[in-house]
């Protein structure tokens, strides 16, 4: 555990002066600030282990995200992202949320689904009766597939059967609910899949296809919650605004899909940073926002008695701290270091929490100024150090941009030409 996430004024230290900062508050080694300070933080080698073909790395810039205060524990949260403006947001977001006592979080257990299509059968329901009634077989041979999972305490936790139409006629889909444990657990539930296959065919007498996990991993949630005092958002003007932006989002699929990708902002930075799958992520969010047969926001945004506004997020969250690119990634084991998780479970808890702090951000900058002048900002910023300003220099060309409302290089070179000249 770190021992503050609150560091004032982090965004205005250099690169090599944040990384002094967190290794004295994450505890890192001597060798894991050489990762940091890198270049090229992954092995060529190992990349050409990863995947096919390599012929070379792509780099993502790594932030932390600070101010997060999770189930009473402070968090600094390593977040890879390639968009400007992300970090400071969930940073910002995460300091209102402080201000009630941060943000409390619960994962469900971590309950995979292995799906099993079965075909050709004369009598679908005559199948599922035979499956459902032979379930304890079936459980046993899924779970020998993995006596490592066994030891650890996960497994097989029921088996169930749906029969479903389709434009291919009536098909028989056996569920295996696997708890994973600290695995993401695709590997592990696919093994399982194609291990049963043959006892369901030959009881049915049906013939099975495929063989794989569900991305709806609707059996291992997280939940999120927060409550923002109302002083610390803003006043009860902008918790209403905060309130106006989620029922637009619940009663427009054109806004939730926006709605939705601002809280993957923060759920995929924080799980390319973690070596996670980021695509099964996203595949589980959206379908389970779907799940009604409308496309939903993940989050609920409320106005509680004392006008505080109160945030609820629920979605799938499939991460894993074993295996995957997590074993591999140098920078994914140094990032689960910083966050300090001991399960996979805390770290989908602060995932979540990500999630629901960014959507806040989001709203209430679109519920108030806007997000462009934010963005600007940041980029007056970028630019005014492109153009060579250090120290207290940086600001000061910052700010004179955004008076005069012109963000360029040339713009930023010829203001700091002006203050050097006058010193
Ligand atoms: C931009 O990456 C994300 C937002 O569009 C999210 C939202 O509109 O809620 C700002």
């Amino acid at each position: 555990m770190v021992k503050t996430s609150r560091i004032p004024g982090y965004h205005k230290l250099s690169v090599s002066e944040r990384i002094d900062k967190l290794r004295e508050l994450a505890n890192l080694t001597e060798e894991d600030l050489e990762l940091l300070r890198k270049a090229v933080p992954l092995p060529i080698d190992t990349a050409d282990r990863m995947i096919e073909n390599v012929v070379g790395i792509l780099g993502i810039p790594l932030g932390i995200a600070t101010n997060f205060v999770i189930n009473k524990k402070e968090y600094l949260i390593p977040m890879a992202i390639e968009e400007p403006s992300v970090v400071a947001a969930a940073s910002n977001a995460a300091k209102m949320t402080r201000a009630g006592g941060g943000i409390m979080a619960e994962a469900t257990d971590p309950l995979m689904i292995a799906q099993i299509q079965l075909v050709n059968v004369p009598s679908p329901y005559t199948a599922k009766y035979v499956i459902l009634s032979r379930k304890r077989e079936l459980i046993d041979v899924a779970n020998s597939t993995n006596p490592v999972l066994i030891k650890v305490g996960g497994g097989v936790r029921d088996v169930e059967v749906r029969v479903i139409e389709s434009p291919a006629g009536p098909m028989v889909i056996t569920h295996l609910i696997v708890d994973v444990r600290d695995a993401m657990g695709a590997n592990t539930v696919n093994t399982m899949a194609e291990a049963v296959a043959p006892l369901i065919e030959k009881w049915t007498g049906g013939k099975v296809y495929l063989r794989i996990l569900s991305n709806l991993a609707d059996r291992r949630l997280v939940r999120a919650w927060t409550k923002v005092p109302k002083e610390a958002l803003g006043g009860e003007d902008v918790v209403d605004g905060v309130v106006y932006a989620w029922a637009f989002a619940a009663g427009d699929p054109y806004r939730a899909a926006t709605h939705n990708k601002g809280i993957m902002n923060g759920v995929i930075a924080v799980a390319l940073a973690t070596g996670q799958d980021t695509r099964a992520l996203e595949a589980g969010a959206h379908a389970y926002a779907a799940r009604n047969g409308r496309y939903e926001p993940l989050t609920v945004w409320e106005k509680d008695h004392d006008g505080n506004l109160v945030g609820y997020l629920e979605m799938p969250m499939a991460v894993g701290i074993i295996g995957g690119a997590v074993k591999v990634n140098p920078v994914a084991k140094l990032s689960l270091k910083i966050l300090g998780v001991q399960t996979a479970k805390e770290l989908a808890e602060i995932m979540g929490a990500v999630g629901l702090a960014q959507n806040l951000a989001a709203l209430r900058a679109l519920a108030t100024e806007g997000i462009q002048k934010g963005h600007m900002k940041l980029h007056a910023r970028q630019l005014a150090i492109t153009a060579g300003a250090t120290g207290e220099e940086v600001d000061l060309v910052v700010e004179e941009m955004l008076k005069r409302g012109e963000i360029r290089i040339d713009v930023a070179k010829e203001i700091l030409e002006s203050i050097r000249s006058k010193k």
